[in-house]
């Protein structure tokens, strides 16, 4: 597929598509984010993302709740929420790049296929790049399978090196993975207990302020799964 973003994309024009996603999450961005110029190009490529596979848009959206959710509770930390809700949004769109037969897999993926998914951070930040997203948002989708103490990909280096908001979009991930329906291999945990494996892996694969974040800003919540997860 090409992504040329002129504006324009598959005949229709950009602000189309928060209707076509039906979800509550364009109105909240737009109420957001007043002075925004991200938010239309955002939202067609959560567009272009849903008609390719539309659980992975689903989760991508999953992840700016969080990352929104987590501002909320310490706006002074994680900064301004424009980049926060874009970087999250669009952590994945390398994705587009991977065939949704194999995002859909139900099995085993091959070595070759495995490869192809652990390039979607460096495929989506040359797309976010092209399009001329900041460099923080193009650093959210490179970086948020780096872990704190280094050994993720692409590149294995200590998360603790990287800008913040990288970090905060790894942990918000990895929680929205743990919770959300229609993984292969497992079912959804609960959210306390997802909130637990991050508090468990805070200071070793999450940086611990984000983590703390993420515990402090879901965890008064009596079913934290359910509140990210609800259509
Ligand atoms: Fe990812
Ligand atoms: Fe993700």
């Amino acid at each position: 597929m090409t992504l040329d973003w002129t504006g324009r994309m598959d005949g229709g024009s950009p602000r189309s598509f928060p209707d076509e996603l039906r979800d509550p999450f364009a109105l909240d961005a737009r109420s957001l984010l007043t002075s925004t110029t991200q938010i239309d190009p955002t939202l067609a490529l959560l567009g272009q993302l849903r008609r390719h596979h539309g659980a992975s848009a689903d989760h991508s959206i999953r992840v700016a709740r969080v990352l929104i959710t987590m501002w909320r509770h310490a706006p002074e930390r994680l900064g301004d929420p424009e980049p926060l809700l874009v970087g999250g949004a669009l952590h994945d769109i390398g994705k587009l790049f991977i065939p949704a037969s194999i995002l859909g897999s139900d099995r085993k993926l091959d070595p070759t296929e495995l490869e192809l998914v652990r390039r979607h951070p460096e495929t989506g930040a040359q797309v976010l790049r092209r399009l001329g997203f900041p460099p923080v948002v193009v650093a959210a989708a490179r970086d948020h399978h780096e872990r704190w103490e280094g050994g993720g990909y692409p590149s294995g280096v200590r998360s603790s090196s990287l800008h913040p908001l990288t970090r905060a979009v790894a942990v918000a991930d990895a929680f929205v993975a743990m919770i959300e329906p229609g993984r292969a291999y497992r079912n959804p945990r609960d959210g306390q207990g997802a909130l637990a494996e991050v508090a468990a892996c805070r200071g070793t694969q999450f940086d611990p302020e984000a983590a703390d974040i993420l515990i402090a800003s879901l965890g008064s919540k009596p079913r934290p799964a359910e509140d990210i997860c609800a259509g």
